[in-house]
């Protein structure tokens, strides 16, 4: 493999500490080491003990039917209703009065809601949504801000059998639209506005915004959440738009749950590919709950009842679905939910969170915990953290300088850490530490979880050996594998499977390397797609967004590592005529447009105006000599280039500050 990872990956690897669990923590621990053992014996009866977990209105027939790969089939004619296992059956059980969110809002209010509580409002949200005419296998978009009403709503589409399609509250009107669109999306449920930093912003006159001429859309419900805070008027479509409150109070607190097909679709999430259309994620019910909920169980080491969990993530992601919504509720988790910043109104905000509730288990990202170590330890210290018993990382490699620095700071020495990999793709955990059970080391994810299979290969599909690098691949179906990409059956087999088809391998996109104990390192992805604090992005969308815009002739994006992000996005742009002698100004309009027209979460970091791209014969962009520049390395390798001078005029003109 041609290794593109930057040098502080390369010091990953090391990486020699070791952590083992504490003797306490191990004895009580839910995972066990032969867990192992078990499910390599009978990999089916192991995933069919954790199908046990969940109830079933009808039984299974058969555990997994693989016949029509790379179309996987979990717990066939078995059927079950996803949002009674999430809500009623422990109310039924007679855990109705305990808590299932803690919900904190960004200027201070709170609400507690019981899983009696949930239940009610989860039912009447169902039979909103029946009334307003949407049927099982609709699709219902959601664009709202972490309030209680996004994960009821969820519920409530999981519940009359509708699939969800979540966008991200930051994401632009454009890419609203485009995902209402290829979902063809009946609903689309949104909030009047949403506390940023303090302040209100809007978030409907968006919706309005995307919504416009589009066909599918039948009715809008807004919830009201920023009320009078918000400057002017909510825009308002009558015969379209519903209020939430309107709606929904009225209805009965009454709903019986339908039994669904194992194989009934869950839930379409968007995500960034290779090329610039975003990829519909297909997920369905049994396989899916089954993984979310045992991986919760296992990696989180959750007792429900005792445990105060708090994954800081956004439903927007795959991690706010599988670890905010299905795998806690499912498990009975009482859980924290925080609407806003972690610097609003101080930077202390998650430690005064943690201390007020107890919380015991807390799931975030390294761009953040990187960002905490940048406002100092001296903020954590000011607050009581010792309830926290476990602690969580996901969405990028976690360097060991930051692994460190959580473990000392925010978990006082003694908490396990588990490294979690997975992807919208896997739908719940892969690869992480088994709290109680792994000797955890900073840095490492270590070993896909039991009943997972993961192996790093060669470009001829050969696994590596101890020491090694290359390609991260599932050479096995684990029961929450997305079922296809919505409407493209085709992109989904190209893709995952084509790379090793012959194999029947499943292609995760990322670079991997074993130690020499044959622990596994991930090492970011060796595509086109970016990783920027933890939200996957494509250098297709980033460069499509630039040449939308009329100075741009031509654009080339990659993905710088950044201390505190990840990467950063740094974008090379050829200007059109007169342009060219661009100032400030016009960069700064440039990235402005970019986040408009995706979000802001892809605006460049830096743009640099060139006079050419380095480009080869076949006229491809060869972005590893751009990466070169934009992380201030000597450029590599230019032979293969159409024009091996361009290097010199891109490094020139950079020089001279045009
Ligand atoms: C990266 C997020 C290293 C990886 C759940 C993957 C990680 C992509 C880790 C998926 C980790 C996620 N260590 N890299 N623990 N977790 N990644 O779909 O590149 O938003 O392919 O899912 O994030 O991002 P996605």
């Amino acid at each position: 493999m041609t290794t593109e990872q930057s040098p502080t990956l390369d010091n990953l690897l090391t990486e020699s500490r070791s952590f083992p669990p504490s003797p306490e923590f191990a004895a009580a621990a839910n995972a066990t080491a032969d867990w192992y053992t078990e499910a390599d014996a009978d990999r089916e009866a192991f995933w069919a003990k954790q199908a046990e977990r969940l109830h079933w209105d009808t039984k299974w027939t058969q555990v997994l039917d693989w016949s029509n790969a790379p179309f996987a089939k979990w717990f066939v004619g078995g059927k079950l209703n996803v949002a009674y296992n999430c809500v009623d059956r422990h109310v039924e059980a007679g855990h109705g009065d305990q808590v299932a969110i803690h919900w904190v809002g960004e200027p201070g209010d709170t609400r507690d809601i019981t899983y009696a509580q949930l239940k009610d409002e989860v039912s009447k949200a169902a039979n909103g949504l029946l009334s307003l005419g949407v049927t099982a296998g609709d699709r219902v978009a959601i664009q709202l801000q972490m309030i209680p009403e996004a994960i009821v709503s969820m519920l409530a589409c999981a519940r009359i059998g509708a699939l969800h399609s979540v966008v991200f509250g930051g994401f632009s009107p454009s890419a609203l639209r485009q995902r209402v669109d290829d979902a063809d999306a009946k609903v689309v449920i949104t909030s009047d506005g949403q506390y940023r930093r303090g302040k209100a912003a809007p978030m409907k006159a968006n919706v309005d915004e995307a919504l416009d001429g589009a066909q599918s859309v039948e009715k809008v419900i807004v919830v009201r959440r920023t009320g009078d805070d918000l400057e002017g008027d909510v825009p308002w479509s009558d015969g379209r738009d519903i209020w939430w409150h309107e709606l929904i109070d009225a209805q009965s607190a009454d709903h019986k749950p339908e039994a669904f097909d194992s194989e009934h679709p869950l839930y379409i999430l968007y995500t960034s590919g290779t090329t610039g259309k975003p990829k519909g994620i297909l997920h369905t019910s049994g396989g899916y709950l089954t993984q979310a909920a045992y991986t919760h169980n296992a990696v989180f080491d959750h007792k429900p009842g005792q445990d105060v969990y708090w994954c800081t993530a956004d439903i927007g992601w795959v991690t706010g679905h599988s670890y905010i919504v299905y795998g806690p509720l499912a498990n009975r988790a009482t859980q924290v939910v925080y609407e806003g910043t972690p610097n609003t109104p101080h930077e202390g905000r998650h430690w005064e969170i943690i201390q007020k509730y107890k919380v015991s288990i807390y799931y975030t990202a390294p761009t953040l915990i990187r960002t905490f170590m940048k406002w100092g330890a001296e903020i954590p210290a000011k607050y009581d953290l010792s309830s926290l018993r476990l602690l969580g990382s996901v969405g990028e490699p976690i360097n060991p300088e930051a692994w460190m620095w959580f473990r000392e700071n925010i978990g006082g020495g003694n908490c396990p850490i588990v490294d979690t990999w997975w992807q919208t793709e896997t739908g719940a955990i892969m690869i992480s530490p088994l709290p109680g059970v792994t000797h955890a080391k900073p840095g490492s994810a270590q070993r896909p979880l039991p009943g997972v299979s993961a192996k790093v290969v060669d470009d001829t599909a050969t696994e590596v050996g101890n020491g090694g690098g290359g390609y991260l691949v599932l050479d096995k179906p684990w029961p929450s594998m997305l079922r296809g990409i919505w409407g493209d059956d085709e992109r989904f087999k190209d893709t995952y499977w084509s790379r090793f088809a012959e194999q029947g391998f499943y292609f995760a996109g990322d670079g991997a390397k074993y130690d020499n104990d044959g622990d596994i390192w991930l090492l970011g992805r060796v595509d086109d797609v970016m990783n920027v604090s933890g939200h996957r992005i494509s250098t297709t969308e980033v460069e499509s967004a630039l040449v939308s815009h009329p100075t741009v002739a031509e654009a080339a994006v990659v993905g710088a590592s950044d201390p505190t992000t990840g990467q950063g996005i740094v974008a090379f742009v050829i200007l059109r005529g007169d342009a060219a002698k661009a100032g400030d100004e016009a960069i700064q309009e440039l990235r402005n447009h970019v986040a408009k027209e995706i979000g802001p979460i892809a605006k460049p970091r830096q743009i640099m105006v060139v006079p050419e791209l380095p480009k080869t014969r076949s006229g491809k962009i060869m972005r590893r000599l751009l990466r070169d520049v934009a992380e201030n390395r000597e450029v590599g390798d230019v032979t293969t280039l159409a024009d091996s001078t361009v290097m010199d005029q891109i490094s020139k003109g950079l020089s001279s500050g045009s």
